[in-house]
């Protein structure tokens, strides 16, 4: 499994600890961690543009510049875990994102013009806490679309709400979602 965090405030972060959680009620999964935060990844501009697209022109795609999205397409399973900031995520994980959706890597068109994903997971495992009470999590809906884009067909939200509505209450409401774990597949709701 592939886990992506971005977990901004590090050991601070509740959903870091929700998901790392998560994973010990699957002990026997191997997995690789990739830290946003440590990767020093910037947005695509004009230049590194450029560049990527002479890359995939030539098919250069065994390139340093596509180690990430290689890892992704080749995953069995991936998890992202991300806050929810201004009703997404932090920005950090788009770019990451952007480095990880590559026309003709991990995912290409038909002939007749259709959209077809190259990678290998099965399905997309996306953790998140929030202050309050999202609705519907644009963050999730977005990772699940491109996800689907990407050939990845199942996507499953685990998401805590409700962690900023009492400071008083924030560990308790980590502590039960936490506990929910074992006796749900997964879940929007509250905490
Ligand atoms: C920059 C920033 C933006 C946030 N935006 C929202 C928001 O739009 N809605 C909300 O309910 N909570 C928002 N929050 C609160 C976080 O979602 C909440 O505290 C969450 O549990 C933080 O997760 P973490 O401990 O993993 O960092 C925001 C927090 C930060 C730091």
């Amino acid at each position: 499994m592939l886990v992506v965090d971005c977990c901004i405030r590090g050991e601070d972060s509740a959903t870091r600890r929700y998901y790392q959680a998560y994973l010990k009620t699957v002990p026997q999964t191997e997995t690789e961690l990739v830290e946003l935060e440590k990767l020093g990844l910037e947005p695509l501009n004009r230049e590194t543009l450029a560049r990527r697209d002479q890359l995939c022109a030539r098919r250069a795609f065994d390139h340093g510049m596509f180690r990430l999205a290689r890892q992704f397409r080749d995953a069995d399973e991936i998890l992202i875990a991300a806050p929810f900031w201004d009703l997404s995520f932090p920005s950090l994980l788009k770019v990451y994102l952007e480095h990880v959706s590559v026309s003709g890597l991990t995912f290409g068109y038909t002939q007749d013009g259709r959209c077809v994903g190259h990678c290998k997971a099965g399905k997309l495992l996306y953790f998140s806490t929030c202050g309050g009470f999202a609705g519907e999590n644009l963050g999730f809906a977005y990772v699940k679309a491109l996800a689907a884009m990407l050939g990845i067909e199942r996507s499953e939200a685990y998401v805590l709400e409700g962690l900023d509505l009492d400071p008083a209450r924030r560990e308790a409401v980590l502590e039960a979602g936490i506990a929910a774990l074992n006796t749900r597949e997964s879940s929007t709701g509250a905490g």
